[in-house]
């Protein structure tokens, strides 16, 4: 059982300097991922969500405490995780210029992976995400659900060991997200990738994973809601919400919530 977590949190705070004070965006913010976990952290829109990811990513330095990926500090030994997280972010971030087949191929360029290796990967994975026929079509001809799943495509097709998602599905209207989120749940429960989702969203939250994390303000676990546990023992994702939700109003009733 004791395996070695693929993220582990202890103790970060995380202060900027906002209009001239400190301002605290995740405070004692403790957490670990197992490999194969499919988790969500959930909170309210400036909870210190995102902060927490580009802590994970090693764009920002804690201001204490310790953040572990795949046993390095991101921040200090940031090159040792090129390519090893797959990010898909609530905008595509395709690059405009490049047809869908290119722009899929682009991650994969980055590792010094073979022309022809590239582009039989970013074929295989255009394909899985249903998009064959648009391959040479540009992000504009494409609808926002459309790129989206040419930015998991990306995603894919570098084989990460850990999958992380920031609003993935925010932009889109609910059809398309729905439709999405059950594409890529599929294709996570397949790859058996590590995932965590990001999202102020409950109900996508209770739908998508095993392990809620409950984030309050500013960014620390509240609580966690074991969604897996619940759903094995005849609960709904209806249930897996509800007990989302309860966390998070017991939350705002105490003083946790005031800004600090
Ligand atoms: N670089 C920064 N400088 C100053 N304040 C920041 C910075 N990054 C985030 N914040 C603040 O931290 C809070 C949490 O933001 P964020 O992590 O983006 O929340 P969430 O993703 O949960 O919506 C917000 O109030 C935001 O304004
Ligand atoms: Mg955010």
């Amino acid at each position: 059982m004791a395996e070695k977590p693929i993220v582990s949190f202890s103790g970060v705070n995380k202060t900027f300097l906002k209009d001239g004070s400190l301002f605290t965006a995740c405070s004692d913010l403790s957490f670990s991922i197992q490999p194969g976990e499919v988790v969500a952290i959930v909170g309210e829109t400036g909870c210190g969500k995102s902060t927490a990811l580009s802590l994970l990513l090693g764009l920002q330095e804690p201001s204490h405490g310790s953040v572990r990926v795949l046993e390095v500090d991101p921040f200090k030994d940031f090159h040792a995780l090129k390519g090893k997280l797959g990010i898909i972010f609530q905008n595509d971030r395709l690059l405009p210029w490049r047809t869908a087949i290119e722009n899929v191929a682009f991650g994969m360029e980055i590792l010094h992976i073979s022309n022809s290796e590239r582009m039989q990967r970013a074929a295989h994975w255009l394909a899985r995400v249903g998009l064959e026929r648009f391959s040479n079509s540009y992000p504009h001809q494409l609808s926002g659900g459309m790129r989206q799943r040419v930015s998991i495509a990306r995603t894919f097709a570098l084989n990460p060991p850990l999958l992380l998602a920031d609003e993935a599905f925010s932009a889109l209207d609910e059809i398309t997200a729905t439709a999405l989120r059950n594409d890529l749940l599929t294709m996570i429960g397949e790859e058996r990738k590590t995932t965590i989702f990001i999202t102020h969203s409950v109900t996508e939250a209770a739908e998508l994973a095993e392990r809620v994390l409950v984030f309050g303000r500013p960014g620390r676990v509240l609580s966690e809601v074991r969604a897996k546990d619940l759903i094995a023992t005849g609960g709904t994702h209806a249930d897996v919400a509800s007990e989302i939700r309860e966390s998070m109003k017991s939350a705002r009733s105490t003083s946790a919530y005031s800004v600090a």
